[in-house]
């Protein structure tokens, strides 16, 4: 039997140890903790939707009609008309052919990856790419090259050198989780029209926040109509759970059958449904907080930069204060969290060794006041530790 006390140990010493902190036991994007009000900048709760009260009253409504659970798998009876509603719209809105709902984001990256790729296909992953879709191409056991971040010239590269393999998948974050910057969607596309590549897209930190009607980076750099597959969650900007995939109705049909992480797994109850219903219309008709966002978002980034703060190549809401060493990263995340600021310190294994660093997540309820406060703070203690 394995030794977990002494493999416990290992992390504590290694400033690695991870554990449940913060029982906020609400949301948004200002908390109150025994009777202290905090600036929570750690929840991809990028639009403040996870409070609004129409999402609140959708869920209630639905809960009153349809009940708490779906009760079985969709295939089974647990697929409420609900889910149609939502599909359609969600097809609607991508302008693809057909959409499916998963329970979360993460069964959504596996069934996608797991349920198209086998052992004779291919799969080019970006370095940085989401663990949702590292565990996918686990799960599947495709062959896969991982090409460098964002390096284009890699991945022709590597697409040159597998030409002759049949099936090749090219699958990239669109904004990445942990460094904010936003993939090159058009390059991609490019790409994977010269070698015969199938594109899948991960939306899940861009929809709700970028493009003209909020559905995300594919939108905005105007390649929605190139990319086969378009995934994304309803669980950050959209304030509630679950994940979905748009793309051609043969694939999506294809996916019905052999997504695992479909089919053997409970659906979505009515009242996480409905939510979802309602905040894809909000997204749809608002556009005023994703700008409000946007903008708060190069507020701070660029008083992070003139403040001597590495923040990579962020471009977006999410931004990474490097610090480098675990104890350090965690010390600051500790000093900020005691003068009322919620922000975590991010360690290896989720982000590479020797870059440890703040993950700050903005919320467009956010108010600048609260950000030129952080920015003052952060800069003292950061000083503190020398650490700028
Ligand atoms: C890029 C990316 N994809 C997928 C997921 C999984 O989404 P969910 O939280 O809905 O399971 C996440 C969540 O952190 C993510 O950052």
């Amino acid at each position: 039997m394995k030794d977990f006390s002494q493999k416990l140990d290992l992390l504590k010493n290694q400033d690695s140890f991870r554990f449940l902190r913060y029982s906020l036991g609400q949301t948004g994007a200002y908390v109150d903790i025994d009777g202290k009000t905090f600036v929570n900048m750690a929840s991809n709760d990028y639009l403040d939707l996870s409070n609004d009260e129409r999402l609140i009253q959708a869920g209630i409504k639905a809960a009153k009609k349809y009940g708490t659970g779906s009760t079985s798998s969709r295939l089974i009876t647990g697929n409420l008309t609900l889910n149609d509603e939502l599909e359609n719209q969600l097809a609607a809105d991508y302008q693809k052919e057909a959409a499916l709902v998963f329970p979360t984001g993460y069964m959504t990256n596996l069934g996608i990856i797991s349920g198209l790729a086998g052992k004779e296909d291919l799969i080019f992953s970006d370095k940085l790419n989401h663990a949702s879709i590292v565990d996918g191409i686990k799960l599947s056991s495709v062959p896969f090259k991982r090409y460098a971040h964002k390096d284009m010239t890699h991945l022709e590269k590597l697409l040159k050198t597998n030409k002759n393999v049949k099936n090749k998948f090219i699958i990239t974050d669109t904004i990445f989780s942990m460094d904010g910057d936003r993939a090159m969607l058009p390059e991609i596309a490019t790409l994977a029209k010269k070698y015969k590549a199938f594109t899948i897209i991960d939306e899940a930190h861009a929809n709700g926040v970028l493009g003209e009607n909020g559905l995300g980076l594919a939108e905005e750099q105007m390649v929605l109509k190139d990319i086969d597959l378009v995934m994304g969650t309803f669980s950050k900007a959209l304030g509630s759970l679950g994940g979905f995939v748009t793309g051609k109705r043969d694939v999506i049909d294809y996916l019905i059958n052999k997504a695992r992480s479909f089919i053997y797994t409970t659906g979505l109850p009515a009242s996480v449904l409905a939510a979802n219903i309602e905040s894809l219309s909000i997204i749809r008709n608002e556009k005023s907080s994703r700008e409000n966002l946007l903008n708060l978002s190069a507020y701070l980034r660029e008083e992070l930069t003139s403040g001597g703060f590495k923040i990579l190549d962020s471009s977006t809401q999410i931004i990474p204060v490097i610090i480098g060493e675990n104890e350090k990263a965690v010390a600051l995340s500790k000093r900020l969290y005691n003068r009322g600021f919620i922000v975590v310190a991010i360690r290896p294994p989720t982000v590479p060794s020797g870059t440890s660093r703040l993950r700050i997540s903005l919320s467009s309820a956010h108010k600048k006041e609260s950000l030129k406060e952080f920015i003052e703070i952060l800069s003292y203690e950061s000083r503190q530790l020398g650490i700028i």
